[in-house]
């Protein structure tokens, strides 16, 4: 009863807004014939069935698909290493997609000087968990400043001197008078996938995962790390 009623429900897939929808969307295309994107576009409902191919895709701020995965309201997500170690969930991860490829980094003003012995740098970044980690790995005592966004002002407006932010062409670090000084993560996007989900739907996620694999390696040979 319960494996007939879990064969019939769509499997729920929270896919990203953002910079993350264009090459979701498109694995999902080539993968499975079905593209996120267009089912999701033109509607003002956050959800959009694909009953064809069993899947619900849900569109959710890339920053929430993890929680949603965690708690069983989507099966499956696509989310990024660097949320994803930020907030150490309780998921499957169980494939690097190879997309959204960008780096965490410690990035400071342009010919900024060092700043003086023993004094603690100011760091202003979204990501607390991996910056204290990363200056703790170095034995740098640093003050760490939380902010939710346009991190890389706060140098110029003197509440950082450095900050802990993903950089992908570059542009907004060059706009804003920084420069890259050391690397913190490598970040690309993975698939996760809720643990009970797992059990409940062995088999169809099996298929769903083995289908985004074969695009997934064919195209973007994701690293096998992290
Ligand atoms: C990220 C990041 C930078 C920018 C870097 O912000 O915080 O501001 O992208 O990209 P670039 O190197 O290509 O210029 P995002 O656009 O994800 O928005 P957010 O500030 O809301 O996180």
């Amino acid at each position: 009863m319960r494996t007939a009623r879990a064969a019939a429900e769509l499997i729920k897939i929270a896919i990203p807004k953002g910079r993350l929808l264009e090459e979701s969307s498109a694995l999902f295309e080539r993968a499975l014939g079905v593209s996120p994107k267009q089912l999701l576009s033109g509607t003002r409902k956050l959800a959009a069935d694909a009953p064809e191919a069993g899947l619900r895709f849900i569109s959710i701020r890339a920053a929430d698909v993890a929680s949603y995965v965690e708690h069983g309201a989507a099966d499956v997500g696509i989310a990024g290493l660097d949320v994803l170690r930020e907030e150490s969930r309780d998921l499957y991860e169980p494939l690097d997609l190879g997309i959204g490829r960008c780096n965490v980094i410690v990035a400071r003003p342009r010919g900024a000087p060092p700043l003086p012995k023993g004094v603690a740098p100011r760091v202003a970044t979204k990501y607390v968990v991996l910056a204290n980690r990363h200056f703790a790995k170095k034995s740098l005592p640093a003050e760490i400043i939380q902010l939710h966004g346009s991190i890389e002002v706060a140098p110029s407006l003197g509440l950082a001197d450095a900050i802990v932010d993903i950089t992908e062409t570059g542009e907004t670090l060059r706009a804003n008078g920084l420069v890259v000084e050391e690397k913190v993560l490598e970040v690309s996007a993975r698939l996760i996938v809720n643990r009970v989900a797992l059990k409940l739907h062995a088999e169809r996620l099996r298929r769903l995962i083995s289908a985004l694999r074969t695009v997934a390696v064919a195209e973007h040979e994701p690293s096998r790390s992290g």
